[in-house]
């Protein structure tokens, strides 16, 4: 018999597929179900390594159908249950061609979860949210968990709704909810709409790397193993009610940051082509992770200086992933985003 079962939402994208991977090597005696609903954003793909276990069931269901969720939920069993809810619209470029899938998903979708889980008794429920709550940070200063929430893109205000509903579920009904938020995540199977795996795609063809802006804007990175390990030290040991930054020390430009990824690949810099900026662009994120150093002993263990290269080795030795996942409609977001 599994030691326990925690559902996640979302486990098919990016952070989550490599929190299954993570709960796999760490905790083999847990039992997972992913609820997913297989966007452009979730691939069966990166899950390959865990489908065959008898530890692990996946539930084709989105959050917006409490049908849905009760499916999932079902699927769980009568045992003690846990939750870690990743799923959620999550690109903000998209956000700002589209808001209205964002709260559809990030809000309505995250209440009918509270709701459905609340009445199921769920034990633990971890809520991951993203530093970008926040807004956006001028030269000096960090986020803490205090700091007061300042939404600036549809993406943003949409998690900010997220997490206030999860708020109102703890100090309404005691749900026993506890809210991370993260800074930028890097590594495996990131879709390639984001800066660091759009930026290695385009540099291995020789495409336009498109820079929006003055390319000044600032990042805090850290390896998504690190953030998994984070939620998971949460989910076992945060406080219900609480909320917990968790960030990588890691400052970079995005100009940088290209500039890196060039050298690494052995392109040259004529690739970098600046384009028109992202609309409200927030120009720098940082976080002060403290408290969730201080409470739980959780502190980032890859640089940027070996996860970086490992990360661009991961993409290269991907050619197939990355063709499957770049044809088809994202070929169309591609074109709408940046022009043909
Ligand atoms: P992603 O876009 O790669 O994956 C999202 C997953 O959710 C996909 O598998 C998708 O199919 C699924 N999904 C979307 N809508 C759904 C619905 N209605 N029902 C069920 N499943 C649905 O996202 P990600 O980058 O892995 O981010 C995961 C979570 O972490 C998000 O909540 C995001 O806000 C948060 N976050 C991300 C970062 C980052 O750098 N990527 C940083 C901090 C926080
Ligand atoms: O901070 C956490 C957030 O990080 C998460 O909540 C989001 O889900 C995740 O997408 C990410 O948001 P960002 O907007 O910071 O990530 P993105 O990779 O889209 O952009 C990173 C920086 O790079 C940002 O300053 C915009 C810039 N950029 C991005 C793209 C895609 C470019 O200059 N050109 C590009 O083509």
């Amino acid at each position: 018999m599994a030691e326990k079962t925690v559902l996640v939402t979302g486990g098919a994208g990016f952070i989550g597929s490599n929190f299954i991977h993570h709960l796999a090597e760490t905790r083999p005696g847990w039992r997972v179900v992913n609820l997913d609903a297989l966007t452009y954003a979730g691939n069966p793909e990166n899950l390959r390594a865990v489908e065959d276990k008898d530890t692990y069931s996946f539930v084709h269901g989105d959050i917006t159908k409490e049908e849905d969720v009760a499916s999932a939920l079902e699927a769980c069993g009568d045992g003690p249950l846990e939750v870690v809810h990743f799923a959620a619209e999550s690109h903000v470029d998209r956000s700002i061609l589209s808001g209205l899938p964002f709260v559809q998903t990030n809000v309505v979708g995250t209440q009918i979860l509270l709701d459905q889980c609340r009445a199921r008794g769920v034990e633990r429920f971890v809520h991951v949210s993203t530093d970008e709550v926040y807004g956006s940070l001028g030269d000096t200063g960090y986020f803490t968990e205090t700091t007061p929430l300042a939404p600036n893109s549809p993406y943003s205000a949409s998690k900010t709704a997220s997490d206030l509903l999860v708020r109102a579920a703890f100090h309404t009904h005691g749900f026993p909810a506890v809210t991370t938020r993260c800074s930028n995540n890097y590594g495996p199977y990131q879709f390639p709409e984001k800066l660091i795996p759009l930026m290695i795609a385009n540099a291995s063809e020789d495409k336009p790397l498109p820079v929006y802006g003055d390319g000044l804007y600032v990042r805090d990175w850290l390896y998504v193993e690190d953030h998994c390990e984070a939620i998971r030290v949460v989910l076992e040991g945060g406080r219900a009610g609480e909320v917990y930054n968790i960030g990588g020390n890691n400052e970079y430009p995005n100009l940088e940051i290209i500039r890196m990824l060039l050298a690494a690949l052995g392109k040259p810099e004529s690739l970098i082509t600046y384009v028109k900026d992202r609309p409200g662009h927030d120009r720098r994120y940082a976080i002060d992770a403290s408290k969730i150093q201080r409470e739980l002993g959780w502190q980032p263990r890859h640089t940027f200086e070996v996860a970086l290269p490992k990360t661009i080795a991961w993409y290269q030795s991907q050619v197939e992933w990355m063709q499957r996942v770049r044809s088809g409609a994202y070929r169309e977001y591609y074109d709408r985003q940046y022009g043909s």
